[in-house]
């Protein structure tokens, strides 16, 4: 029976199909919601063969399929030690942040352990590449590069020859020909990577695409992905600094938790296997007021970075609140606490906090470390260099307990801090070595502790 291929434009919102594109969909109401969909019609036939039959978990071997370990450990560890075969790995990051730089990395590492790699670009030239191939000394003859946009041509190529890593850098640059809509839209970039991801499948392959995401959030293109793919990868950091963050978003192999850190250098991304070094400022010159260093947690990783804060007398009108690095509104609640808890009026001054390195910082077990600084910094008292502090601050000033305190305790020790602050109710359930553990029940017992 011949396989009919038509396409179809389908409402992302409630699922409706229409033969033609159009503004509004008639079902549900929402304005610009569809999608051209390729609809494969297979004809009817007239009985269902089920290719399988539901087991029971005892029945069910252990066949894990062993996975592709590249060398560059920063990269493996976000993988979760390594990559399965067959799987869909989606990096995702801002333009300009590094994800090809990263991802040719990659591929020289892999390539060094034996396996044939093939790059696909859609978005440089082969000359282009090859620069940056030389600058970042990728040289093995494993890796195979081609300049290719569409998707038959590049299912074709994947198709020809064995490869262990497939990688195609952008998925917003792929089209299937099948389609009237451009490169890059949801349609498109859905085809093309369901496509692509069944043939990895059916090879064994590990395929990494690489997708933009946009300042804005996730426009059109990586999140429709999200659910598609195996692991998701992203890139993230502050261009205006050196360093990256490779975080996984999703796992289906591995823990989300996992951190990579890397530098960029002229040379390419270097590993940082010492985080809190970039995000420490140099301490030689003594103790400075307003600054405190928070030994924070990213995923499970403990990385120690010191809070800056300023806090000045309002020149004029409505003082300024001004946060780099972490949420405006936690800034004013925290300040709202510090005001009705400990009586400190706040109104009259102008309060800048700051995140060294240009890190940003969702976590709340940093909050004891902003209100020490804050205060710090308006009685003009520093705190002494070789403290760290960590807790979550509650609204009516009770310090509450943190995750992941033997880690971050940990970390402060290796560096040399000889104390670190933490939540009272934390400190009882964990035992360190070579460093105090100053446990607090409240913002105002720690304020007398410190000042
Ligand atoms: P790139 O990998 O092209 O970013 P993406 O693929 O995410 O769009 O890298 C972008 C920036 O990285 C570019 O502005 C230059 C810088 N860079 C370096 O600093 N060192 C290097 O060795 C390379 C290759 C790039
Ligand atoms: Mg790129």
């Amino acid at each position: 029976m011949e396989k009919k291929i038509k396409t179809a434009y389908v409402c992302t919102q409630c699922g409706s199909i229409y033969p033609r594109w159009q503004g509004q969909c008639n079902q549900c109401g929402e304005w610009n919601s569809l999608v051209e969909e390729r609809i494969v019609d297979k004809g009817r036939s007239r009985k269902t063969i089920v290719s399988e039959k539901p087991r029971r978990f005892s029945e069910i071997g252990a066949e894990r399929t062993s996975g592709y370990v590249s060398g560059l450990t920063e990269f493996d560890r976000v993988l979760g030690g390594g990559l399965l075969r067959g799987s869909t790995v989606l990096l995702a990051g801002e333009p300009g942040i590094g994800k090809s730089t990263l991802i040719l990395q990659a591929a020289e590492a892999y390539a060094k352990s034996g396996l044939p790699v093939l790059y696909v670009t859609g978005e440089e030239s082969l000359n282009q590449l090859k620069k940056r191939a030389e600058r970042l000394h990728v040289t093995s003859d494993n890796v195979a590069v081609v300049n290719l946009t569409n998707l038959e041509e590049i299912t074709e190529t994947i198709d020809s020859e064995q490869y262990g890593v497939v990688i195609v850098d952008s998925i917003q640059t792929v089209s299937s020909g099948m389609f009237q809509s451009p490169p890059g839209t949801v349609g498109q970039i859905r085809e093309s990577a369901g496509r692509l991801i069944e043939l990895a499948r059916k090879h064994e392959i590990a395929l990494f695409l690489i997708g933009h995401v946009t300042k804005e959030g996730m426009v059109a293109g990586p999140k429709v992905l999200e659910h598609m793919v195996d692991v998701v990868l992203n890139f993230e950091g502050d261009s205006q600094y050196v360093y990256r963050l490779l975080r996984p978003i999703k796992n289906r192999y591995g823990s989300t938790l996992e951190l990579g850190v890397f530098e960029m250098s002229p040379g390419g991304l270097n590993q940082v296997d010492n985080p809190s070094l970039l995000f420490l400022s140099h301490t030689e010159d003594g103790a400075r007021s307003g600054s405190v260093v928070a030994a924070s947690c990213e995923g499970n990783r403990p990385i120690l970075v010191e809070i800056q804060a300023l806090v000045s007398p309002a020149s004029y009108g409505t003082p300024q609140r001004v946060a780099g690095g972490l949420d405006n509104k936690r800034l004013a609640l925290l300040l709202a606490i510090l005001e009705k808890r400990i009586g400190i009026p706040m109104g009259g001054n102008d309060v800048f906090v700051s995140i060294a390195g240009g890190l940003r910082l969702n976590e709340p077990a940093i909050d004891l470390a902003v209100l020490t600084a804050i205060v710090s910094s308006l009685r003009d008292i520093p705190v002494d260099v070789k403290t760290a502090v960590a807790g979550e601050v509650g609204l009516s000033g009770e310090v509450r307990a943190i995750g992941m305190a033997d880690r971050r305790s940990a970390e402060a020790a290796k560096l040399g801090f000889d104390k670190i602050i933490l939540p009272a109710q934390t400190v009882k359930g964990i035992t360190a070595k070579h460093i105090t553990l100053a446990g607090v029940s409240s913002l105002e017992k720690t304020l007398e502790m410190l000042f």
